[in-house]
């Protein structure tokens, strides 16, 4: 069983690339020519392939080369501030990485399954008694990021229905855990602690919107929930992976400031406030259990502490 990992040096890159080595399976990853590659553990048994998504020559010479069985599509611009910055590059970059392999696939008449890494930002907008989120919501986008994911979720479905491509859908909610990227708010929080501990930084913590409620998964169920889309998940199908509660970012903050002796203040930034930011996004993963068994397993207060522990470590 041979698998494909697009953006395997990236956060859950690097967790999906030690899941299934976990279970025996081949791995092959695509990286860019300045992707960080601290994150990849076991990198003598993982085949690493230098390949820019953008490029349609680049992604035919991919598949062609590689024939995986399966593909877990991770790559994209996955901040939501950068959306704002530069619009047209995250949708470029997340739409077209895409499309190139779905080509690709249909070129080459590979029926290998792909799992596509969508999101519950693309739920947007949510009506007070739209919680907990179903797969049947309406999307409304509040990003151009968050565009860019629709379009992807669109595009798996319309590759699904026009070439029977087994594509799957997964809306994955907030997930974290160590690794994750230090702009993402967790590991932002809990980097700017860890460095306070250390008095490489005053001890004041800088936030943005404090009130925003997320539902958070730690990456290690995330990406088991990734292998389970593929294997029990049925293609043409849309999954919201969740843990089906949330807390505000604040309540989120003071979880991770009780594990530190440090007496810290807080202080808003104005520069990290957003445009529109989505209010609640609160997940049902029942279909998801339904067809695949799956629930979280890691408790959220344990993914704080490893993740605080990670940035001590640094
Ligand atoms: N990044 C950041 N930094 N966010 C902050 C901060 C801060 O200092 N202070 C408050 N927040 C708030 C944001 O305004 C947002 O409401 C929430 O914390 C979470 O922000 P992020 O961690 O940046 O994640 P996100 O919710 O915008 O998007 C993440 O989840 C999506 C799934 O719902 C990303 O991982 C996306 O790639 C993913 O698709």
């Amino acid at each position: 069983m041979k698998a494909l990992v697009t953006g395997i040096s990236g956060f859950v890159g690097s967790h999906m690339a030690e899941f299934l080595l976990q279970h025996n399976v081949e791995v092959t990853g695509t990286i860019r020519q300045r992707s960080r590659m601290d994150h990849i553990k076991h990198l003598k048994d993982i085949q690493l392939v230098e390949c820019e998504l953008r490029d349609p020559f680049s992604v035919e010479h991919l598949i062609k080369e590689i024939k995986p069985d399966l593909i877990f599509h991770l790559a994209a611009q996955s901040f939501v501030p950068t959306s704002w910055n530069s619009p047209i590059d995250t949708i470029h970059n997340n739409v077209a990485g895409q499309v190139n392999i779905m080509e690709a696939l249909r070129r080459f008449d590979l029926s290998c399954k792909m799992q596509v890494a969508c999101s519950s930002e693309e739920y947007g907008h949510v009506e007070p008694d739209e919680t907990p989120i179903r797969e049947t919501n309406p999307l409304r986008p509040l990003s151009p990021y968050a565009v860019s994911k629709v379009a992807q979720d669109y595009l798996g479905y319309q590759y699904y229905k026009s070439y029977g491509l087994p594509i799957i859908v997964t809306r994955t909610f907030n997930h974290t855990g160590p690794r994750r990227g230090e702009n993402f708010v967790t590991s932002n929080f809990a980097k700017q602690i860890a460095q306070i501990e250390k008095g490489k930084k005053p001890p004041v913590l800088q936030v943005g919107n404090l009130s925003a409620k997320r539902d958070f998964t730690d990456v290690r169920d995330v990406v088991r929930a990734y292998w389970l889309a593929l294997e029990k998940g049925t293609p043409g199908e849309t999954y919201n992976i969740a843990s089906g509660s949330c807390c505000t970012i604040r309540e989120m903050l003071d979880l991770l400031l009780s594990y530190s002796n440090a007496s810290i203040s807080i202080e808003e930034d104005p520069a990290r406030l957003r445009p529109s930011d989505v209010e609640i996004l609160l997940g049902d993963y029942t279909k998801f259990h339904d067809a695949t068994g799956w629930k979280p397993e890691i408790p959220f207060e344990t993914t704080m502490k490893d993740l605080l522990q990670y940035w001590r470590d640094q």
